[in-house]
């Protein structure tokens, strides 16, 4: 099981760092996967960790890079300024190599909180709580969940809370949950990147949401 070699799709970035940190930390082997190797700093455990380039939009260039994998990560993220069109174009080249890759056997996607519901049974990003700059992404990043369930891979979708915050220290205490917004007594819903990837890590061991979505907060 830690033999296991897991890739990271976007490891430089906020949730990329967090998962690549936790999963060393696991004991797993990594690969981590950027256009800009010189930006991935330093780790502790890096004797697991190996660096490659590749672009998340282009089939190719990922399918060069992950060929000895085991699990793929997408933490992805495009820039405000992107195509919407980018979250389903990124879904369709994932769908596409979990089908021309049989080394690799799960796929997990860390997504947005916008297709979540809140306690109304709304969709978030049909609601005010949610910020409007980011909605029209939203609704093509929730389009790509839609392709996932319509799949046959093994993929898992995990959405974080409304409030996903690097500053917030990981505790190691948080809430799990399906399809619904996680929310504290105060109404607020928060999870700090680093309890979000020890949730995505932890599911690769155990296996609660395969062709599931998930989300993580914290409760009080
Ligand atoms: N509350 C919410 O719903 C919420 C809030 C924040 C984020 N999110 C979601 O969480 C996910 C990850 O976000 P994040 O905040 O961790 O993002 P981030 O810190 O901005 O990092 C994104 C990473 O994506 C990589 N990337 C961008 N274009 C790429 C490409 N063409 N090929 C390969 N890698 C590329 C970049 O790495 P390189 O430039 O090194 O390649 C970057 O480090 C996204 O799906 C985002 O929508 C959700």
């Amino acid at each position: 099981m830690k033999n296991m070699k897991i890739g990271i799709i976007g490891a430089t970035g906020k949730s990329g760092l967090a998962l690549t940190k936790e999963a060393l930390k696991q004991g797993y082997r990594v690969v981590a996967i950027t256009r800009n190797p010189s930006q991935m700093p330093n780790l502790d455990n890096n004797s697991r960790l190996t660096i490659r380039k590749a672009d998340v939009t282009s089939k190719s260039s990922i399918k060069d890079v992950v060929n000895d994998i085991d699990v793929l990560i997408s933490a992805y993220g495009p820039t405000i300024d992107s195509p919407q069109s980018i979250h389903e174009k990124v879904a369709i080249i994932l769908i596409d190599i979990m089908h021309e890759c049989p080394n690799i056997k799960r796929l997990l996607v860390v997504g947005g909180a916008g297709s979540l519901l809140n306690d109304k049974e709304e969709i978030l990003l049909e609601t005010s709580a949610f910020p409007e700059e980011w909605k029209a992404h939203a609704r093509t990043q929730a389009q790509s969940l839609e392709r996932y369930r319509g799949s046959d891979i093994d993929w898992t979708y995990f959405s974080p809370s409304l409030m996903y915050l690097p500053e917030l220290p990981t505790s190691g205490k948080f809430k799990i949950g399906n399809n619904h917004l996680i929310v504290n007594k105060e109404g607020k819903s928060q999870i700090s990147y680093g309890d979000a990837a020890g949730a995505i890590i932890n599911e690769i061991r155990e296996h609660r949401f395969v062709k599931k979505r998930f989300t993580a907060g914290y409760d009080n």
